[in-house]
């Protein structure tokens, strides 16, 4: 064979690879897209319950073990008379008392994973129906 036909048989091969490798990455580009959009997707809908936790949720969760029966003397789920001279103190002062601590009150109701808003939500559940 001559040199010329080789030369041009190899310009056939690189040509060839040179295609398959732009449509390689082209596919690897949509099959990247892909995961990234449904990842971001998923993660956004799990986000969607742990966020969406009402004040019933915390209190139900947390609170309700020493609030329903008004253990140790903690104010009683909605009972007027019970959060009244607590709710006088402004609710600043008893959201930091449920945040913080106060006397057998242990701090968030021992709920770590709970938030400041969450604990605020699950004192307003508390006293919602006064
Ligand atoms: C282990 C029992 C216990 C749990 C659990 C608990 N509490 Fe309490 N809580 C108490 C007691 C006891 C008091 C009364 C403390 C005092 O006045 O000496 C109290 C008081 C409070 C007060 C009034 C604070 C003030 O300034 O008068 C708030 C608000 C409060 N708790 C919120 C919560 C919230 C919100 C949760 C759940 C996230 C929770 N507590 C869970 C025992 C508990």
């Amino acid at each position: 064979m001559k040199l010329k036909t080789w030369l041009g048989m190899g310009a056939v091969v690189l040509a060839a690879f040179a295609v398959n490798a732009q449509e390689m990455s082209d596919e690897a580009i949509k099959e990247r897209i892909k995961p990234v959009g449904s990842v971001h997707v998923a993660g956004a809908a799990a986000a969607a319950p742990a966020g969406a936790m009402s004040g019933e949720d915390v209190y139900n969760k947390a609170c309700v073990a020493c609030h329903a029966a008004g253990v140790l003397g903690a104010p009683r789920v909605n009972n007027a008379a019970d959060w009244a001279p607590r709710l006088d103190q402004g609710f600043d002062t008893v959201l930091s008392h449920a945040i913080n601590g106060f006397n057998a009150m242990p701090p968030r109701g021992t709920c770590a994973s709970c938030s400041d808003d969450d604990i605020k939500a699950a004192i307003e559940y508390m006293t919602s129906e006064l």
